[in-house]
Protein backbone atom coordinates (compact mmCIF):
# COMPACT_ATOMS: atom_id res chain seq x y z
CA UNK A 1 0.00 0.00 0.00
CA UNK A 2 1.40 3.35 -0.97
CA UNK A 3 -0.98 5.48 1.01
CA UNK A 4 -4.60 4.77 2.60
CA UNK A 5 -6.33 7.95 1.68
CA UNK A 6 -9.91 6.27 0.33
CA UNK A 7 -11.75 3.18 0.92
CA UNK A 8 -11.79 3.07 -2.51
CA UNK A 9 -8.25 2.41 -2.59
CA UNK A 10 -8.73 -1.36 -1.14
CA UNK A 11 -10.29 -4.01 -3.74
CA UNK A 12 -11.42 -6.78 -1.78
CA UNK A 13 -8.33 -8.85 -1.21
CA UNK A 14 -5.87 -5.55 0.41
CA UNK A 15 -9.53 -5.25 2.46
CA UNK A 16 -9.55 -8.94 3.67
CA UNK A 17 -5.32 -8.76 4.17
CA UNK A 18 -5.52 -5.95 6.30
CA UNK A 19 -8.70 -7.31 8.14
CA UNK A 20 -6.69 -10.13 8.80
CA UNK A 21 -3.69 -9.25 9.68
CA UNK A 22 -5.64 -7.08 12.33
CA UNK A 23 -7.36 -10.42 13.89
CA UNK A 24 -3.77 -11.61 13.61
CA UNK A 25 -2.50 -8.82 15.46
CA UNK A 26 -5.01 -9.10 17.76
CA UNK A 27 -4.64 -12.49 18.94
CA UNK A 28 -1.26 -12.26 19.04
CA UNK A 29 -1.67 -9.44 21.97
CA UNK A 30 -4.60 -11.06 23.72
CA UNK A 31 -3.90 -11.87 27.01
CA UNK A 32 -0.30 -10.59 26.68
CA UNK A 33 1.11 -8.95 29.79
CA UNK A 34 3.32 -6.48 27.55
CA UNK A 35 1.70 -5.31 24.62
CA UNK A 36 4.31 -4.73 22.53
CA UNK A 37 5.60 -6.15 19.14
CA UNK A 38 9.32 -4.67 17.67
CA UNK A 39 7.77 -4.74 14.29
CA UNK A 40 7.81 -0.86 13.44
CA UNK A 41 10.78 -0.12 15.94
CA UNK A 42 13.18 2.20 13.99
CA UNK A 43 9.74 3.67 11.78
CA UNK A 44 8.50 7.64 13.66
CA UNK A 45 4.70 8.24 12.79
CA UNK A 46 3.11 11.61 13.04
CA UNK A 47 -0.37 12.10 14.04
CA UNK A 48 -1.21 15.92 12.25
CA UNK A 49 -5.18 16.97 13.63
CA UNK A 50 -6.72 19.86 13.02
CA UNK A 51 -10.32 19.09 14.37
CA UNK A 52 -10.75 17.23 17.47
CA UNK A 53 -10.74 13.72 18.18
CA UNK A 54 -10.78 11.49 21.22
CA UNK A 55 -10.40 7.71 19.87
CA UNK A 56 -9.43 8.05 16.12
CA UNK A 57 -6.13 10.01 17.45
CA UNK A 58 -5.81 7.78 20.73
CA UNK A 59 -6.08 4.35 18.84
CA UNK A 60 -2.91 5.54 16.09
CA UNK A 61 -0.82 6.60 18.87
CA UNK A 62 -1.82 3.40 20.73
CA UNK A 63 -1.23 1.05 17.24
CA UNK A 64 2.33 2.56 16.77
CA UNK A 65 3.18 2.59 20.03
CA UNK A 66 2.14 -0.82 20.35
CA UNK A 67 4.42 -2.23 17.33
CA UNK A 68 7.32 -0.09 18.79
CA UNK A 69 7.09 3.16 16.28
CA UNK A 70 8.25 6.28 17.52
CA UNK A 71 4.60 8.25 17.80
CA UNK A 72 4.18 12.01 17.41
CA UNK A 73 1.58 14.01 18.04
CA UNK A 74 1.08 17.22 16.44
CA UNK A 75 -2.41 19.37 17.24
CA UNK A 76 -3.06 22.47 14.96
CA UNK A 77 -3.52 24.55 17.83
CA UNK A 78 0.12 23.65 19.56
CA UNK A 79 2.28 23.70 16.20
CA UNK A 80 2.77 26.45 13.46
CA UNK A 81 -0.28 26.17 12.14
CA UNK A 82 -1.19 28.38 14.71
CA UNK A 83 1.38 31.09 13.35
CA UNK A 84 -0.23 30.50 10.05
CA UNK A 85 1.93 28.12 8.14
CA UNK A 86 0.40 26.44 5.67
CA UNK A 87 -0.62 22.65 5.09
CA UNK A 88 1.91 22.21 2.40
CA UNK A 89 4.79 23.44 4.61
CA UNK A 90 3.79 21.85 7.63
CA UNK A 91 3.79 18.40 5.57
CA UNK A 92 7.36 19.08 4.08
CA UNK A 93 8.01 20.14 7.37
CA UNK A 94 7.00 16.79 9.09
CA UNK A 95 8.45 14.68 6.64
CA UNK A 96 11.87 16.35 6.52
CA UNK A 97 11.85 16.24 10.27
CA UNK A 98 11.57 12.33 9.59
CA UNK A 99 8.16 11.01 9.75
CA UNK A 100 7.65 7.61 7.80
CA UNK A 101 3.75 8.19 7.63
CA UNK A 102 1.69 11.46 8.41
CA UNK A 103 -1.51 10.50 9.75
CA UNK A 104 -4.11 13.68 9.09
CA UNK A 105 -7.47 14.66 10.34
CA UNK A 106 -8.54 18.09 8.55
CA UNK A 107 -11.65 19.90 7.88
CA UNK A 108 -11.13 20.10 4.27
CA UNK A 109 -12.56 17.41 2.28
CA UNK A 110 -9.55 16.06 -0.05
CA UNK A 111 -6.55 17.61 2.28
CA UNK A 112 -5.20 14.25 2.65
CA UNK A 113 -5.28 13.81 -0.96
CA UNK A 114 -3.29 17.21 -1.24
CA UNK A 115 -0.63 16.03 1.60
CA UNK A 116 -0.24 12.82 -0.58
CA UNK A 117 0.63 14.50 -3.58
CA UNK A 118 3.37 16.98 -1.76
CA UNK A 119 4.76 14.16 -0.41
CA UNK A 120 5.07 12.26 -3.43
CA UNK A 121 8.77 12.64 -3.65
CA UNK A 122 9.70 11.96 -0.56
CA UNK A 123 8.44 8.50 0.46
CA UNK A 124 6.06 9.72 3.24
CA UNK A 125 2.94 7.66 3.94
CA UNK A 126 -0.40 9.36 4.53
CA UNK A 127 -3.33 8.08 5.85
CA UNK A 128 -6.61 10.05 5.70
CA UNK A 129 -7.80 9.86 9.58
CA UNK A 130 -11.01 12.46 8.15
CA UNK A 131 -11.16 14.63 5.72
CA UNK A 132 -13.95 16.77 6.08
CA UNK A 133 -17.19 15.58 4.92
CA UNK A 134 -15.47 12.93 2.28
CA UNK A 135 -13.54 9.66 3.76
CA UNK A 136 -12.67 8.30 7.07
CA UNK A 137 -11.31 5.07 5.69
CA UNK A 138 -9.96 3.48 8.78
CA UNK A 139 -12.75 3.76 11.04
CA UNK A 140 -14.71 1.52 7.99
CA UNK A 141 -12.08 -0.80 8.16
CA UNK A 142 -12.88 -0.98 12.13
CA UNK A 143 -16.50 -1.31 11.59
CA UNK A 144 -15.93 -4.68 8.66
CA UNK A 145 -13.42 -5.60 11.56
CA UNK A 146 -16.32 -5.63 14.06
CA UNK A 147 -18.90 -6.84 12.04
CA UNK A 148 -16.88 -9.87 11.07
CA UNK A 149 -16.20 -10.74 14.41
CA UNK A 150 -20.22 -10.48 15.26
CA UNK A 151 -21.33 -11.90 12.10
CA UNK A 152 -18.65 -13.84 10.14
CA UNK A 153 -18.40 -13.08 6.35
CA UNK A 154 -20.27 -10.10 5.29
CA UNK A 155 -21.14 -11.15 1.80
CA UNK A 156 -25.04 -11.15 1.38
CA UNK A 157 -25.14 -9.72 4.92
CA UNK A 158 -27.36 -6.02 4.61
CA UNK A 159 -26.09 -2.91 6.56
CA UNK A 160 -28.21 0.15 7.27
CA UNK A 161 -26.68 3.23 7.83
CA UNK A 162 -29.07 5.76 9.84
CA UNK A 163 -28.76 9.63 10.36
CA UNK A 164 -26.44 12.92 9.11
CA UNK A 165 -25.42 10.93 5.77
CA UNK A 166 -24.80 14.43 4.50
CA UNK A 167 -21.74 15.30 6.96
CA UNK A 168 -20.64 12.23 7.57
CA UNK A 169 -16.94 10.32 6.16
CA UNK A 170 -17.81 7.65 8.25
CA UNK A 171 -21.21 6.84 5.90
CA UNK A 172 -19.48 7.33 2.47
CA UNK A 173 -15.99 4.81 3.71
CA UNK A 174 -18.32 2.29 5.41
CA UNK A 175 -20.63 1.53 1.75
CA UNK A 176 -17.41 1.66 -0.29
CA UNK A 177 -15.95 -0.98 2.14
CA UNK A 178 -18.84 -3.05 2.63
CA UNK A 179 -19.51 -3.09 -0.57
CA UNK A 180 -16.64 -4.33 -1.72
CA UNK A 181 -16.40 -6.63 1.02
CA UNK A 182 -20.03 -8.32 -0.52
CA UNK A 183 -22.71 -6.73 1.92
CA UNK A 184 -25.81 -4.65 0.76
CA UNK A 185 -25.93 -1.43 2.09
CA UNK A 186 -29.38 0.93 3.25
CA UNK A 187 -29.04 4.40 3.40
CA UNK A 188 -31.61 5.91 5.93
CA UNK A 189 -32.32 9.45 6.63
CA UNK A 190 -34.21 12.54 6.55
CA UNK A 191 -33.90 14.18 2.92
CA UNK A 192 -32.59 17.06 4.28
CA UNK A 193 -29.79 14.84 5.32
CA UNK A 194 -28.72 13.24 1.65
CA UNK A 195 -25.94 14.32 0.16
CA UNK A 196 -26.29 14.98 -3.24
CA UNK A 197 -24.92 12.40 -6.06
CA UNK A 198 -25.92 9.74 -3.51
CA UNK A 199 -27.16 7.54 -6.50
CA UNK A 200 -23.80 6.97 -7.14
CA UNK A 201 -22.59 5.01 -3.90
CA UNK A 202 -25.06 2.17 -4.93
CA UNK A 203 -27.13 2.19 -1.82
CA UNK A 204 -31.20 2.57 -1.83
CA UNK A 205 -32.09 5.71 0.76
CA UNK A 206 -35.29 5.27 2.63
CA UNK A 207 -36.54 7.73 4.54
CA UNK A 208 -38.49 5.76 7.33
CA UNK A 209 -36.69 4.08 9.47
CA UNK A 210 -38.99 1.53 11.09
CA UNK A 211 -39.91 -0.64 8.08
CA UNK A 212 -35.79 -1.09 7.36
CA UNK A 213 -35.18 -2.34 10.55
CA UNK A 214 -36.65 -6.19 10.35
CA UNK A 215 -34.37 -7.19 7.13
CA UNK A 216 -31.40 -5.51 8.82
CA UNK A 217 -28.27 -7.50 9.95
CA UNK A 218 -26.52 -4.42 11.38
CA UNK A 219 -27.34 -1.23 12.12
CA UNK A 220 -24.83 1.58 12.16
CA UNK A 221 -26.24 5.35 13.83
CA UNK A 222 -24.21 8.40 12.59
CA UNK A 223 -23.82 11.47 15.29
CA UNK A 224 -26.02 14.16 13.63
CA UNK A 225 -22.72 17.00 13.41
CA UNK A 226 -24.01 19.98 14.36
CA UNK A 227 -20.74 21.34 14.26
CA UNK A 228 -21.14 21.27 10.40
CA UNK A 229 -24.50 22.42 10.14
CA UNK A 230 -25.39 26.06 9.21
CA UNK A 231 -29.21 26.39 9.25
CA UNK A 232 -32.14 24.17 10.43
CA UNK A 233 -32.15 20.45 9.05
CA UNK A 234 -34.75 19.33 10.94
CA UNK A 235 -37.32 21.09 13.11
CA UNK A 236 -36.00 20.22 16.67
CA UNK A 237 -33.57 16.96 18.28
CA UNK A 238 -36.92 16.15 20.06
CA UNK A 239 -38.40 15.38 16.20
CA UNK A 240 -35.46 14.06 15.27
CA UNK A 241 -34.95 11.37 17.65
CA UNK A 242 -38.44 10.34 17.27
CA UNK A 243 -38.00 9.54 13.56
CA UNK A 244 -34.57 8.43 13.53
CA UNK A 245 -33.56 7.76 16.88
CA UNK A 246 -32.77 4.09 17.71
CA UNK A 247 -34.92 3.11 21.07
CA UNK A 248 -35.67 0.45 22.62
CA UNK A 249 -38.53 -0.11 20.63
CA UNK A 250 -37.05 -0.32 17.27
CA UNK A 251 -34.50 -1.87 19.23
CA UNK A 252 -36.93 -5.06 19.14
CA UNK A 253 -37.95 -4.38 15.90
CA UNK A 254 -34.59 -5.72 14.73
CA UNK A 255 -33.81 -9.55 13.80
CA UNK A 256 -32.25 -11.30 17.25
CA UNK A 257 -28.85 -11.24 15.82
CA UNK A 258 -28.45 -8.01 14.37
CA UNK A 259 -25.68 -5.21 15.70
CA UNK A 260 -25.67 -1.78 16.71
CA UNK A 261 -22.71 0.28 15.43
CA UNK A 262 -21.96 4.09 15.87
CA UNK A 263 -18.76 5.23 15.41
CA UNK A 264 -18.51 7.64 18.64
CA UNK A 265 -18.67 10.39 19.90
CA UNK A 266 -22.42 9.17 20.58
CA UNK A 267 -25.23 12.23 21.14
CA UNK A 268 -26.92 9.86 24.05
CA UNK A 269 -30.80 10.61 23.75
CA UNK A 270 -30.39 11.92 20.24
CA UNK A 271 -29.71 8.88 18.03
CA UNK A 272 -28.82 6.50 20.31
CA UNK A 273 -30.88 5.78 23.53
CA UNK A 274 -28.70 5.07 26.39
CA UNK A 275 -30.00 1.97 27.15
CA UNK A 276 -29.53 0.73 23.77
CA UNK A 277 -25.96 2.12 23.51
CA UNK A 278 -25.23 0.08 26.29
CA UNK A 279 -26.89 -2.80 25.92
CA UNK A 280 -24.87 -6.05 24.54
CA UNK A 281 -26.33 -5.64 21.16
CA UNK A 282 -24.45 -2.89 20.62
CA UNK A 283 -20.55 -3.39 19.62
CA UNK A 284 -19.39 0.14 20.69
CA UNK A 285 -16.87 -0.23 22.70
CA UNK A 286 -15.61 -3.53 20.82
CA UNK A 287 -15.79 -0.79 17.81
CA UNK A 288 -12.97 1.18 19.69
CA UNK A 289 -10.87 -1.72 20.55
CA UNK A 290 -10.86 -3.30 17.06
CA UNK A 291 -9.35 0.62 16.00
CA UNK A 292 -6.75 -0.08 17.84
CA UNK A 293 -5.90 -3.38 15.96
CA UNK A 294 -7.00 -2.24 12.47
CA UNK A 295 -4.86 0.78 12.91
CA UNK A 296 -1.48 -1.37 13.58
CA UNK A 297 -2.33 -3.47 10.64
CA UNK A 298 -2.53 -0.35 8.43
CA UNK A 299 0.50 0.55 9.92
CA UNK A 300 1.96 -2.96 8.88
CA UNK A 301 1.30 -2.82 5.46
CA UNK A 302 2.26 0.43 5.21
CA UNK A 303 5.64 0.86 6.93
CA UNK A 304 6.72 -2.56 7.61
CA UNK A 305 5.59 -5.57 4.17
CA UNK A 306 3.41 -7.88 3.72
CA UNK A 307 4.34 -10.58 6.16
CA UNK A 308 2.05 -10.99 9.08
CA UNK A 309 4.48 -11.04 12.45
CA UNK A 310 4.51 -13.99 14.72
C1 LIG B 1 -16.29 10.23 13.43
C2 LIG B 1 -15.57 11.32 12.66
O1 LIG B 1 -14.76 12.05 13.21
O2 LIG B 1 -15.85 11.38 11.48
N1 LIG B 1 -15.72 9.95 14.67
C3 LIG B 1 -14.72 9.04 14.73
O3 LIG B 1 -13.68 9.18 14.13
N2 LIG B 1 -14.95 7.93 15.46
C4 LIG B 1 -17.74 10.43 13.51
C5 LIG B 1 -18.27 11.68 14.16
O4 LIG B 1 -17.53 12.58 14.51
O5 LIG B 1 -19.49 11.73 14.29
Amino acid sequence: MRHLLSAEDLDRENATAVLDTADSLKRTLLGREVRKLPTLRGRTVVTLFYENSTRTRVSFETAGKWMSADVINVSASSSSVGKGESLRDTALTLSAAGADCVIVRHPASGAAHRLADWLVETGTKVVNAGDGMHEHPTQALLDAATLRERLGDLAGRRIGIVGDLLHSRVARSNVHLLRTLGAEVVLIAPPTLVPCGVEQWGAPVHHELDPQLPKLDAVMMLRVQAERMHGAFFPSAREYSVAYGLNEDRLRLLPEHAVVLHPGPMMRGMEIAPSVADSPRAAITQQVNNGVHVRMAVLYHLLAGEEVPA
